[in-house]
């Protein structure tokens, strides 16, 4: 019997990448787009790549981009997968108020390019499809958000997110495509981007334990976040493709914690007490033993409009999908700080950065 075939954009990310290892231990023949890049792109996913000569290697990668309208039709004739996961994005949201066109052609238009693509090759009912939207599209909304929450953006991203939310539902109304939005709170782990707020931590509290870095400097500490470890996350989007009928859904652990609250437990890892210290951008996280300065503020991180508070109400994935995150807070920060110590010992021991 032949395999099911999944064709995933942004697979060289840190959700593609976990998605990618899951759908090929279901069996699935996994596809992946990856653009041309000038430095290795693929670190993420080495692990999964044998050489497309191996006989009986299920994981190919294609060069590719979503703002690309013919490769998309392209890919998606040649492959005719079973579901496409659209995971392709400029996915830094203070990064779309300095990009907001290019972020837009890819966040909103490369969803339509897809979904497009599907149409015209007279694909859409054969094909099922999942939008990586986000609970940055509630921005000012009050929380818990759920599914029948407000939608009050406050960032390019955000924006854009939305016109491919809306035109996934599009889609699925006058096509009757199986089109699907997963809403997914925040979620991380050890191979999260690196200028992301929670790994940011993670890399510097490793890096000041190993005596390789002094200071760590963060923008606004108060921002509440539904931090979860994101393999969970990956495995609900693969069950928001298996139901009977198509529906979107908010997948969050529905508790959150202020970036302060990260920057404490992770500096709590590696046995230091912060002390918090002044007001505002004058505010330092003071070592309560040693009394150095290892927190400041550096307003280049302000957003020109922040998103204050984020807590998602998980429970119609929890009701229809069986699905419930299975790694706690504490858990997850630890194992961030771990992996980035022994990367930062890996550095060390390379010459690639010294105290
Ligand atoms: P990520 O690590 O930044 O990965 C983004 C991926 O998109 C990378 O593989 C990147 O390729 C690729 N990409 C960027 N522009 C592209 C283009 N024009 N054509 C094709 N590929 C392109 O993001 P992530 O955290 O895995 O998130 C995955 C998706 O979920 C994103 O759409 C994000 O917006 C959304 N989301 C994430 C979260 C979260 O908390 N992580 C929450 C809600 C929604 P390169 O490696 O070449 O850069
Ligand atoms: N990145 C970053 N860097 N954020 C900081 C910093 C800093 O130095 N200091 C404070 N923050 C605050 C931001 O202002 C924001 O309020 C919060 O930390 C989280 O920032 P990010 O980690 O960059 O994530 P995000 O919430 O803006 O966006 C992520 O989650 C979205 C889902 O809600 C991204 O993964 C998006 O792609 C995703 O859609």
């Amino acid at each position: 019997m032949k395999n099911r075939s999944a064709l995933i954009t942004g697979v060289t990310g840190q959700d593609g990448a976990h998605l990618a290892e899951i759908l090929l231990e279901k069996g699935y023949e996994v596809h992946g787009v990856k653009r041309r890049t000038s430095t290795i792109s693929t670190t993420r996913i080495d692990h999964l790549y044998r050489e497309p000569q191996d006989e009986g290697s299920r994981f190919s990668l294609h060069y590719g981009d979503v703002t690309d309208s013919s490769n998309m039709i392209d890919l998606i004739r040649r492959i005719q997968p079973d579901e496409i996961y659209n995971l392709a994005a400029q996915s830094h949201v203070q990064v779309s108020f300095q990009t907001p066109v290019y972020s837009t052609q890819v966040n909103a238009l490369g969803a339509l390019n897809i979904l497009e693509a599907t149409r015209v090759l007279d694909l859409q009912n054969n094909i099922r499809f999942y939008q990586a939207s986000s609970s940055e599209m509630f921005g000012a909304s009050t929380p818990p958000q759920n599914e029948d929450t407000p939608f009050k953006p406050r960032s390019p991203y955000a924006v854009a997110k939305l016109y491919a939310y809306w035109m996934t539902i599009n889609y699925r109304e006058a096509y009757d495509m199986f089109a699907v939005n997963g809403i997914l709170f925040n979620h991380e782990g050890p191979t999260r981007g690196e200028t992301f707020v929670t790994r940011k931590i993670t890399r510097a509290v490793a890096r000041i334990f190993l005596g390789m870095q002094d200071c760590l400097y963060l923008g606004n500490l108060e921002a509440l976040r539904d931090w979860g470890y994101a393999r969970d996350y990956a495995e609900g989007m693969w069950l928001m493709l298996q139901q009977d009928t198509p529906r979107d859904y908010v997948l969050a652990t529905g508790e959150a914690h202020t970036v302060r609250e990260f920057v404490n437990v992770a500096f709590e890892e590696i046995g230091i007490r912060l002390n918090w210290e002044g007001i505002g951008e004058e505010e330092l996280g003071i070592d309560a033993r040693s009394g150095k300065c290892l927190v400041q503020i550096d307003p280049r991180y302000f957003r020109p409009t922040d998103v204050d508070s984020l807590i998602g109400d998980p429970a119609r994935a929890s009701a229809e999908l069986g699905w419930r995150h299975q790694t706690g807070f504490k858990e997850m920060v630890r194992m961030m700080i771990e992996t980035d110590i022994d990367l930062a010992q890996r550095e060390r021991a390379n010459g690639l950065s010294g105290p």
